[in-house]
């Protein structure tokens, strides 16, 4: 079964600082949906890729899309996004056809993801997972507190849950196709991930190894770490 990737792209980035939309911050010169897309399209199972942008901004998206040299086997479509995460993937879903079975949600704001990683998420979805996450295990100890109202004020802890349960988890997460546009139909609380949404729906999700190149581009640190991952590739 075919496989597509939405490519949520439409934030603004406010946590990286003042600029152009973060997706169209340039990593090494190159734009970073441009290392997305090409780290999906990288796949020779995903044919066809969607890219939610910044309301203001398919035409530029497009028009980057077709300056930079992209996999032919790859068909694109560019689809404005909306106020949420959330809103921009379910309106990438809105542009999926009939035929793809399996969909991927990938951060643009992960351009580094190993084509490795998302192999081993489309794999697992075909073998029947309706979810699947790329996940790590973490290197700091996680406390749960009761959030100040004031940013910086002492905040009591709660609970630590234990380390070695917990997963730090990335993109691309993988699903059936189905599952994924019920979950995005009856699940409207805020959340940060598609996944939940699924495991909302009680269904069990599962994790895949993930990979620490896979990380966020976040705040202005790790515009330092990409540069240097990609000098390290020699792109
Ligand atoms: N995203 C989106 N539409 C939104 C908000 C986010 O498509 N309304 C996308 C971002 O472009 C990014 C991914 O979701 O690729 C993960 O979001 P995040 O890292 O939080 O990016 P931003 O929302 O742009 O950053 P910030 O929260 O710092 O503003
Ligand atoms: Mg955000």
């Amino acid at each position: 079964t075919p496989v597509a990737a939405v490519i949520p792209a439409a934030g603004r980035g406010v946590r990286l600082g003042p600029g152009a939309p973060k997706a169209l911050r340039a990593l090494n010169g190159t734009p970073m949906l441009i290392h997305a897309v090409r780290a999906l399209a990288a796949s020779r199972h995903v044919s066809l890729v969607i890219v939610v942008a910044p309301p203001d901004g398919t035409a530029e998206v497009k028009s980057l899309l077709d300056a930079h040299a992209l996999p032919e086997r790859t068909d694109f479509t560019v689809v404005p996004g909306g106020d949420s995460r959330q809103e921009s993937v379910k309106l990438g879903l809105d542009a999926l056809p009939p035929e793809y079975g399996v969909v991927l949600v990938h951060d643009a704001a992960r351009p580094l993801v190993p084509v490795d990683t998302v192999d081993a998420v489309i794999e697992a979805v075909r073998d029947g997972a309706p979810a699947v996450v790329p996940a790590l295990p973490l290197a700091d100890t996680v406390k749960e507190v009761e959030p100040a109202p004031e940013a910086g004020a002492p905040e009591p802890v709660v609970a630590t849950p234990e380390r070695a349960r917990l997963r730090a988890v990335q993109t691309p997460q993988g699903f059936d196709r189905e599952t994924l546009i019920r979950a995005h139909e009856s699940v409207t609380d805020n959340v940060t991930d598609d996944a939940s949404m699924v495991e909302q729906l009680g269904l069990t999700v599962v994790a895949v190894p993930g990979h620490e190149e896979a990380f966020k581009v976040t705040r202005p640190l790790d515009l330092v770490l990409a540069e240097a991952v990609l000098a390290r590739r020699r792109l």
